[in-house]
């Protein structure tokens, strides 16, 4: 959708639908009294039937109002006023704009209100409302023979204040709105292709896609062969039993000088996790296409680093492969040598994302990171722990975590840190090897990323488990696009493009 800012009063809009926001009790807000009397009145008029509901009716759409230029009016409603913010304005325009979009309105304007005074708070609500629309907005139906799409898709929002000066905030907000929320675009429709579209090759290809929009990003993808070289062992075991080739996706982003360090992200890419010959039961197996959802959100972030031409390095490594019982697939006892020279014994050849893991954050080195942050739907136990509202973090670095805590709070993705210790890490120990892949019973995230702190320790790193995150299960099955926003508000951050 397009969205544009208007500096004028709501009477002079000339739009299919004018959206007011309205409060609960007694009084409605100051986007309604603060209208000339002749539209004001029929409003008032209206909203004193009691039709309109947060929770029951959020909506009330008016025609004919009089005093006014737009076709209809939509009453929106924001709940009471007192825990009014950003948040529930966004929240709220969801609701409106999917409404919108099912009707015969193509385009509609909402009226800014007043009561969002503070600049971020400005900023924050029009940014969310752009991300909480598309994500009503989307759609996918890129393997359906007949889509089902709206006759009349709503295409236009304008957001309407009388104050100049907040034009400007309005116009930062929705650009940056726009990007993240295309980055999550990209992320969901990488992640709903199914395993035997969106195989290794698919991601690769995607990402030199990327890489010819802009001459700051630069794309390659190393083959098995390369990797061999490099002494990738740990990932390269985890491809042997799949017939796609395994790729090394390497995003160079360029917004800053060249002596300036990157973050990197490392994104799991995992196309279709069957578990290997610790096979995994076939109910909701289907869900294993996600297990890409990590390197999705890359590429997803870098998408949207170009679009914004953020002023800040940043690169994305996604090892990519599936992982599929075969008779030259990991077995159990198994013992591979990771390209930092640590033997790893393979107790369960479902633990297969750490593997592809450690051997991109040895590579990750190369970069000399000002700080990595990998993302992987790494463990089930995420999930037992934080459900789908919560992503977990942990790591080595305070303040690298509290700054990613900050980000996703700040942008409504949240994560929660998890301790990380040598009492874990003791779970990992193996007879035979310098570790084991898996931690025995209890803590399955906590000692997932004591793995993964082994191949950490030359760099500031943080890790998130977005297994419970990246996707919806049931009847809304889909990815989700998270965590984009959370990495985008970071690097926002980072380069200073918000407060
Ligand atoms: N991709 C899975 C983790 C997963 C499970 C994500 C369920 C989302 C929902 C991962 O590769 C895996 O299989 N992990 C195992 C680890 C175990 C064998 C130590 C798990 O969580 O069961
Ligand atoms: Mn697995
Ligand atoms: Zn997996």
């Amino acid at each position: 959708m397009r969205y544009l800012t208007k500096t004028t009063a709501a009477e002079n809009i000339a739009t299919q639908c004018l959206i007011l926001g309205v409060f609960d009790g007694k009084h409605p807000g100051a986007s309604i009294s603060g209208l000339p009397a002749t539209p004001r009145k029929p409003i008032q008029a209206a909203l004193k039937k009691g039709d309109l509901g947060e929770k029951s009716a959020p909506t009330l759409m008016l025609y004919a109002v009089p005093g006014f230029k737009a076709e209809r009016v939509l009453l929106l409603s924001l709940g009471e006023r007192k825990s009014f913010d950003a948040r529930k304005l966004a929240s709220a325009m969801g609701t409106a704009i999917a409404l919108l979009n099912k009707n015969a309105t193509r385009d509609c304007a909402l009226l800014m209100p007043e009561e969002l005074r503070e600049n971020n708070e400005l900023y924050s609500a029009t940014r969310d409302l752009v991300i909480a629309g598309e994500e009503q907005l989307y759609c996918f139906d890129q393997c359906k023979s007949k889509k089902n799409r709206p006759k009349k898709p709503l295409g236009k929002l304008t957001l309407v204040t009388a104050d100049r000066k907040q034009a400007g905030i309005l116009k930062k907000a929705l650009k940056h709105g726009s990007a993240i929320a295309g980055g999550m675009t990209l992320a969901k429709n990488l992640a709903n292709l199914p395993g035997n579209i969106c195989t290794p090759g698919y991601l690769a290809d995607t990402a030199r896609k990327l890489g010819r929009k802009s001459t700051k990003l630069k794309a390659t993808a190393l083959t098995e062969k390369q990797m061999q070289r490099l002494g990738m062992g740990a990932l390269l075991s985890v491809s042997r039993g799949s017939r796609e080739p395994a790729k090394l996706i390497i995003l160079e982003y360029r917004g800053a000088k060249e002596t300036s360090r990157p973050v990197v992200l490392v994104g799991k890419g995992l196309t279709f996790d069957a578990g290997g010959i610790s096979i995994k039961p076939s109910a909701n197996m289907d869900e294993m296409k996600y297990d890409m959802c990590g390197g999705a959100s890359v590429l997803g972030t870098l998408q949207a680093c170009v679009e914004l031409e953020l002023p800040i390095n940043v690169v994305g490594i996604v090892p990519s492969s599936e992982n599929l019982p075969d008779g030259d697939a990991n077995k159990p006892g198994d013992i591979v040598t990771s390209m930092a020279g640590l033997t790893i014994e393979i107790l369960n050849t479902d633990a297969e994302g750490r593997l592809i893991l450690c051997d991109a954050l040895t590579y990750a080195e190369r970069f000399k990171p000002a700080a990595v942050i990998d993302i992987a739907t790494l463990t089930g136990a995420c999930v037992v722990a934080l459900g789908h509202h919560t992503t977990g973090l942990l790591g080595n670095d305070d303040k690298l975590a509290e700054e990613l805590l900050q980000a996703g709070e700040c942008i409504n993705d949240p994560a929660w840190r998890l301790p990380m210790n040598d009492d874990y890490a003791r779970q990992l120990d193996s007879n035979f090897a310098d570790m084991a892949n898996i931690g025995g019973k209890g803590a399955g995230t906590i000692t997932a990323a004591c793995f993964l702190s082994r191949f950490t320790e030359k760099y500031k790193w943080a890790h998130l488990d977005i297994a419970g995150t990246a996707w919806k299960s049931g009847k809304d099955k889909g990815a989700t696009g998270r965590p984009v926003p959370l990495l985008m508000q970071m690097l926002l951050k980072r380069s200073k493009q918000v407060e």
